[in-house]
């Protein structure tokens, strides 16, 4: 029986990765917005992927910040590193997330727990366009901006835009602009509706949208029935060679409309 339920689960891996048009998809048994160890089936997977997916040698490795991407870090392990030296470096410029889950706190957490290096991007959230547009020209700034353009990996996940906008403390104007657009997911400060269409971008330096294209590897985590619909929005976004991994409560949903 539970080789029964393996195969059911590869095929609806593959009937998941097919919908997306993407190259793979793990799903984890559970639903994460129920049980919270389901997040350790991700970090695992995300080993496992990372492990097959990253070339030998000097790796620079882009990531996001957010609750996932915080539990992920605790997971990696210094197997990783194994051949490898890994360079873990914040995709973009502070978006507005509480300290320990800010992309420069959870790559500190990824080199600690693989045993390689990172690197932090000094740029606060609420500054002038003239403080940021200065702060751009600092080399300790533009030198971690060319390792984000130079990276070979990308780690993100995914949100439900309203919960990451009010999370962001987002104004009251964007708070109904997303509203009226019908924004149902982000990613990377990008807001996305159900039709995948950006409706709403933050602007901010660092990785943006397009460049994921050519990125070698990239690996987005999210799960939960919660997201389903965020994970669906940014999806029709995502380039091929996207490795998702998701859990059942996510994939059952978004399969149900198959
Ligand atoms: C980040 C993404 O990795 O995760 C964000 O870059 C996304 O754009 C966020 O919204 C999701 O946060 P959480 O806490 O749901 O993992």
């Amino acid at each position: 029986e539970v080789m029964g339920q393996l195969l059911g689960m590869r095929e609806k891996e593959k009937q998941l990765a097919a919908h997306f048009q993407i190259e793979h998809c793990t799903i984890a048994s559970g639903d994460s917005d129920i049980t919270a160890k389901v997040s350790e089936d991700f970090g695992r997977s995300a080993t496992e992927t990372l492990s097959f997916l990253l070339p030998k040698g000097e790796n620079i490795i882009a990531v996001m910040g957010g609750t996932t991407m915080a539990h992920l870090a605790e997971m990696l392990t210094p197997t990783l590193s194994e051949e490898r030296k890994l360079i873990f470096v914040p995709a973009r410029g502070g978006i507005g997330e509480s300290i320990e889950i800010q992309a420069n706190a959870i790559c500190a957490k990824m080199a600690q727990h693989t045993h390689g290096e990172h690197r932090v991007l000094y740029v606060p959230e609420h500054v002038s366009m003239e403080t940021y547009a200065s702060l751009l020209q600092e080399p300790a700034v533009r030198d971690i901006l060319e390792m984000v353009e130079q990276s070979n990996a990308v780690l993100h996940s995914i949100g439900v835009a309203t919960h990451m906008a009010e999370r962001r403390n987002m104004s009251a104007e964007v708070l109904s602009l997303l509203k009226e657009k019908e924004a149902v997911g982000e990613a990377f400060g990008y807001f996305f509706n159900e039709q995948g269409e950006v409706v709403y971008k933050i602007p901010r330096i660092g990785l943006q949208l397009k460049d994921l294209a050519k990125t070698p590897c990239v690996l987005a985590v999210a799960g939960g029935h919660s997201k389903a619909k965020a994970i669906e929005s940014y999806m029709k976004n995502a380039p091929k060679q996207t490795w998702l991994i998701t859990d059942e409560g996510a994939a059952n949903e978004i399969l149900k409309g198959e």
